[in-house]
């Protein structure tokens, strides 16, 4: 694990391969699954892409909701194919509605934490690509792959936790934030999306409750990013297999998405790391 690492360190102060600084991921995560993390990340992208940005949703849910599905495409190749050598990262990506990049993760995503040294060359020359075809990486964590998802949070720019106003997905996410913050990185901030609230007022309590436990049990802080209002419209884009940001462009939680798309454009929403771009992603994500 170390020797990657410093493979890694030392490609990324290679002066021919600097990355472009603007390069940031951001990963999705919940506590608990089925809290609407796929649909908001699919259509939290299609808001970027209206932004300017070019996006690629990194798909690491293993559960069946998967963000092809959602988008109505089915993927031949996975990351499992990029990590055996197989096919490059232009043959396993997928487009999208409005251009957006889908990279299909299937089981290599837990691989990817666990690259075996003759192979992390060709993965990092593939990933590195990249940075040439997009400005965000936008990665749907899935739920309960333990270490592999604290991993891919731990080495992201930013992290979204997605929670909605249920004491049992409230509780999990609590569990995920204290997982986060066990070790050294206290610091890691998190910004908070509360999904399927019936008012403001709830999804701001919904908050509060979550802030308390962070401050008291944590002595950490996270921050409201957002919220998105429970809409029936996101279960019939969900039957399409459209994107609500396709099917039902204003709609009430669409239209929540873009302004929390407006917030994440508009700010970046952690300080930059230092070795920024996906060497800097995979340096942190292999030193764990
Ligand atoms: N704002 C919302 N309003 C109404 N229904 C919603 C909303 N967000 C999500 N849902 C419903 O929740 C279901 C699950 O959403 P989704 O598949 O995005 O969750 P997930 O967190 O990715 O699940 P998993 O952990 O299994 O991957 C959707 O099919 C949709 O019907
Ligand atoms: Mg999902």
């Amino acid at each position: 694990m170390h020797d990657q690492a410093t493979i890694l360190r030392e490609m990324a102060s290679h002066p021919d391969e600097a990355p472009r600084k603007s390069f940031r991921v951001i990963s999705v995560t919940s506590g608990k699954g089925g809290v609407g993390k796929t649909n908001f990340t699919v259509n939290l992208a299609l808001a970027l892409i209206d932004f300017g940005y070019r996006v690629i949703i990194l798909d690491g849910d293993l559960g069946l909701a998967n963000v092809d599905i959602a988008c109505g495409l089915t993927p031949r190749f996975t990351l499992e194919h990029l990590l055996s050598g197989e096919k490059t990262i232009e043959e396993i990506l997928i487009t999208g509605p409005k251009g957006l990049g889908i990279l299909p993760g299937g089981s290599g995503v837990q691989d990817l934490a666990n690259i075996e040294r003759i192979h992390l060359e060709n993965v990092i020359r593939n990933l590195g690509r990249l940075e040439g075809l997009a400005d965000i990486l936008l990665i749907d964590t899935g739920a309960g792959l333990g270490h592999t998802v604290t991993n891919f949070l731990k080495a992201s720019d930013d992290i979204i936790l997605l929670t909605t106003p249920e004491p049992t997905s409230l509780t999990d996410a609590y569990g995920m934030l204290k997982a986060l913050r066990s070790d050294e990185q206290k610091k890691i901030q998190v910004h908070v999306v509360v999904n399927r609230v019936s008012h403001e007022a709830d999804a701001r309590a919904t908050f509060e409750r979550l802030e308390n436990a962070v401050r008291r049990f944590l002595q950490g802080s996270v921050s409201l990013l957002g919220w998105v209002y429970e809409d029936p419209l996101v279960g019939k884009a969900v039957m399409r297999q459209e994107p609500l940001a396709i099917a039902y462009p204003t709609s009430a939680a669409y239209h929540c998405i873009q302004w929390i798309a407006g917030s994440v454009s508009g700010l970046y929403l952690a300080p930059p790391h230092k070795e920024s771009g996906i060497r800097g992603f995979l340096t942190r994500l292999l030193r764990h």
